[in-house]
């Protein structure tokens, strides 16, 4: 098989910086070895994310000029009310400025003190919202999803024996909602199953409970399934995509991610009187219902976005990259997570710094190490980020210490992937010399974002 090549060529483009490893020395003493402080044009290969850092295409620029920007009845909400729908099927679509919004808008309506949302696991955000109302999520991964290492095709699926269990236990009248990250993004960008979307709709049809996807890389989620699961090799992403949403009651979706676009995101659902609710409330939080906090320029994106991103020869070229940077990572023994995800390599921080414990936030350290030696900006997914502190203070450790480099759609060619891999690479090879880190100043809540470390010396 020949070379799968960026299937794009390139019209506009945008220099990136370079800095000298001295210069970076002190940018990081100065950002506090915090990533999120560093100036992003003192970042060579930026993978802090790839949430609303894709590169719209000429299609898209071209519909920025056709956005209409009335405030109510605008015909660039149409055309994304058509583009969502042609997607998932769902007749009711409501605009928001990105996912997270669309998030706060309906766990205020379906959450509240003694509700619980169930998921194969909730990102960050969504979780957050749910516990800002008051209510508790719960995640039930499946078993291959815990175990960093160990291939399996879809590590993303909910467990379903769990679910069950968990229904019973708690009583279905308390759950208003299940809802599955598509792909899963704090479970490594796994995928989830058409099986396992059924199983869990089928439960949650038994126990009348509404069953929502967290759509944002439903896309990669989609060509997984036509990759991995048997029966779908012959049918176009569309269809795939089709088959998931026809499941579900409603979704989410953060546009930032598989709609290529820098903003957006919406709510889809089938149920009326939970529209007009969440209706209700856009029009306090975000704006009318046929802008959301968009304006109709990022409508436009978001709709041309959304077919765009169904093409066969992206998405190969898109799952291909995170692969192809993943196995070149296993050739030199990096200790990454298997089988490649959708979005994102994630690098096991704790096997990869065995000499930091961590409570030195092995991590973080990585992250550092990767910005000080190649100018690489990845994000730490460990203790850092998700470590509790007990009543005498000691550190809660995460279950998992990663690095995420996140690859931004459309953006780095091949040269700037075979550059992240030779950098990690050296900078394994010379891991014995990276020291641990020690938390100076930090916050109660996402402590990550704003926290000041320095190295243990
Ligand atoms: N759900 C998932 C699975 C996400 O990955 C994100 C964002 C959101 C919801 C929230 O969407 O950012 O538009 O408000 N993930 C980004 C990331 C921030 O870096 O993974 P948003």
């Amino acid at each position: 098989m020949k070379t799968i090549i960026e299937p794009f060529k390139i019209k506009t483009v945008e220099a990136i910086y370079f800095t000298t490893k001295e210069e970076r020395k002190d940018i990081l003493e100065k950002a506090y070895y915090n990533p999120f402080s560093i100036h992003a044009k003192d970042v060579l290969i930026d993978l802090l994310t790839d949430s609303g850092t894709s590169a719209m295409s000429s299609n898209q620029w071209a519909g920025i000029m056709q956005g209409d920007e009335s405030y109510a009845g605008s015909p660039s909400f149409f055309r994304f009310e058509e583009s969502v729908r042609s997607i998932t099927g769902m007749p009711l679509i409501i605009p928001t400025h990105q996912g997270r919004a669309a998030e706060k808008i309906i766990f205020t309506i379906l959450g509240g003190k003694g509700k619980y949302f169930l998921s194969n696991t909730l990102f960050d955000t969504t979780r957050a919202n749910i516990e800002f109302s008051g209510a508790e999520g719960i995640d039930l991964i499946c078993d291959e999803g815990k175990h960093p290492s160990i291939p399996a095709p879809f590590k993303g699926n909910m467990d379903i024996v769990a679910l069950q269990q968990t229904i019973t236990k708690i009583g279905a009248e308390n759950i208003p909602m299940v809802i599955i990250t598509i792909t899963n993004n704090s479970g490594g960008g796994q995928p989830v199953s058409m099986q396992n979307i059924k199983y869990v709709r089928n439960i949650c049809a038994e126990y009348q409970i509404p069953f929502f996807i967290d759509a944002c890389r439903f896309a990669e989620t989609a060509y997984f399934i036509k990759l991995r699961e048997e029966g779908y090799s012959n049918k176009t992403n569309l269809e795939i995509a089709n088959e998931i949403f026809s499941y579900a009651d409603g979704c989410t979706m953060s546009a930032k991610k598989d709609a290529f676009a820098n903003i957006g995101g919406f709510l889809a659902m089938r149920d009326l009187e939970l529209a007009i609710q969440c209706r209700n409330l856009l029009i306090v939080t975000e704006g009318f219902t046929t802008y959301g906090g968009l304006a109709g320029r990022d409508l436009e994106a978001i709709a041309i976005g959304l077919q765009e991103i169904m093409d066969e020869h992206y998405l190969q070229y898109r799952i291909r990259s995170i692969e192809y940077l993943t196995n070149k990572l296993i050739e030199a023994g990096v200790p990454v997570m298997q089988p490649a995800g959708g979005h994102a390599v994630y690098i096991d921080a704790k096997e990869f710094l065995p000499h930091i414990p961590v409570e030195q936030y092995p991590g973080q350290a990585l992250v550092s190490a990767l910005y000080e030696h190649g100018g690489v900006r990845g994000v730490e997914i460990g203790s850092l980020m998700f470590g509790k502190y007990d009543a005498e203070g000691k550190l809660i450790p995460a279950q998992l210490e990663l690095v995420r480099l996140a690859i931004p759609r459309r953006v780095y060619t091949q040269s700037h992937i075979d550059y992240v891999a030779e950098v990690i690479i050296e900078v394994f090879e010379k891991k014995d010399v990276i020291k641990g880190l020690a938390i100076i100043e930090e916050t109660p809540l996402l402590r990550h974002f704003t926290a000041k470390l320095k190295i243990i010396e």
